[in-house]
């Protein structure tokens, strides 16, 4: 099957994570990825990740389809090399601190000398304009200023500190904007012939991921998060994450349909939270979810990300695959925690 980005090709100059699943994204619908490393190695390389034969784990993972070269981009007598490929390319990529490139030589307005038609994805914390657009950022940093952290800390325990979001989200997430970006620059440029610089950031991203905060707060000029405290739901109602015998059960929405099956299961006539948790507690978390789920209500067991390696379904879906030079068999982690039906 030919893939839709099949003839496009990208010169990553992205390090850490948000850049590299960018373009992880674009080489999955077919691109040819041209990673530059310095000759030292990518920061990414070493870390966040536990090392695995002197490479950090999320490296595999971010950098699946790429081909790889080595340069030193201060290095004059590569800057020949670089132009020469930048011609090649469709679009560049980059997620140094903003300013980075254009020390290099390397910033858009050099580049689309060179290449006129060239797409250039400049991917950054804060963005390229505005007061903080030279700071340097990571995920959490995002998903602070963005309102993520102070969110998930007081849903966890109002009187408490924010709470870190898990899953790196202030990367991944605005890697997923950009790779869309860019695939509406490409659609562009082959509508018109004209290339652009793409200004795609972690923060834009999260507070763009916050809309329904914003939009609760705006419409009633109350936070959303003091607003439930004062005024919580029905504790009683079918929903969150309830306690069953190896683990928790989540869930996400209390359906019509699903309280009038389980009505009719137990046989009365009102049902509420405790009837459900008094009915799970002593199932496995995979025998809740299926009660559960049978019933009609929206909810999944709570897993370990691990664990998600032998659920049926998403085997089904052809979730993973097998990398045969890096990966342990996924048998060799964690067996006596794996889901019993596995
Ligand atoms: C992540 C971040 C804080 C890291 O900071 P940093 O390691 O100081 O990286 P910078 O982007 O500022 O600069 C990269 C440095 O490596 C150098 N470098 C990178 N690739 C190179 C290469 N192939 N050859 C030579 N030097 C290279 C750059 O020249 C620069 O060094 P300099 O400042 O001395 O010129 C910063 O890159 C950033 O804020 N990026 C935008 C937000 C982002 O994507 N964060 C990561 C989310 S996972």
């Amino acid at each position: 099957m030919k893939k839709i980005l099949e003839d496009i090709k990208i010169l990553d100059f992205t390090h850490v994570w948000f850049g590299p699943y960018t373009t992880m994204m674009l080489a999955e619908l077919g691109a040819e990825v041209v990673k530059v490393e310095p000759p030292w190695g990518t920061i990414g390389r070493m870390g966040p990740g536990e090392i695995y034969k002197g490479v950090s784990t999320t490296f595999y993972a971010l950098n699946l389809n790429k081909r790889d070269i080595s340069m030193d981009l201060k290095n004059p007598e590569v800057m020949d090399m670089i132009k020469e490929l930048v011609k090649q390319s469709d679009v560049v990529i980059q997620n140094f601190a903003p300013g980075t490139m254009e020390r290099l030589g390397l910033g858009y307005d050099v580049l689309k000398e060179i290449n006129p038609k060239i797409i250039y994805a400049a991917l950054s914390g804060f963005g390229q304009s505005g007061p903080y657009s030279r700071y340097g950022s990571y995920a959490v940093v995002a998903e602070a200023i963005s309102g993520h952290t102070y969110a998930t800390g007081k849903n966890y325990d109002y009187e408490g500190p924010p709470i870190n979001m898990a899953g790196a989200l202030g990367d991944l997430g605005p890697a997923m904007y950009a790779a869309f970006s860019i695939v509406a620059a490409i659609r562009h440029r082959d509508r018109t012939g004209v290339g652009q610089m793409v200004d795609v950031c972690q923060v834009d991203t999260m507070v763009a991921f916050n809309c329904c905060a914003s939009v609760a707060y705006d419409l009633f000029k109350e936070s959303p998060i003091d607003r439930r405290q004062d005024r919580p739901r029905d504790p009683q109602r079918i929903w969150g994450i309830l306690p069953v015998k190896d683990g928790w059960v989540q869930i996400a929405g209390e359906r019509s349909k699903a309280v009038e099956n389980l009505k009719e299961e137990l046989g009365v006539d009102e049902v509420n939270k405790d009837m459900v948790v008094a009915r799970i507690k002593d199932m496995t978390k995979l025998e809740a979810f299926d009660w559960l789920a049978k019933l009609g209500f929206p909810c999944a067991p709570i897993y370990e990300a691990h664990e998600a390696m032998w659920d049926p379904h998403l085997k089904a879906r052809n979730m993973w695959v097998c990398l045969l030079y890096t990966s342990p068999s996924p048998r060799a982690l964690s067996t006596s925690r794996m889901p019993s039906s596995a």
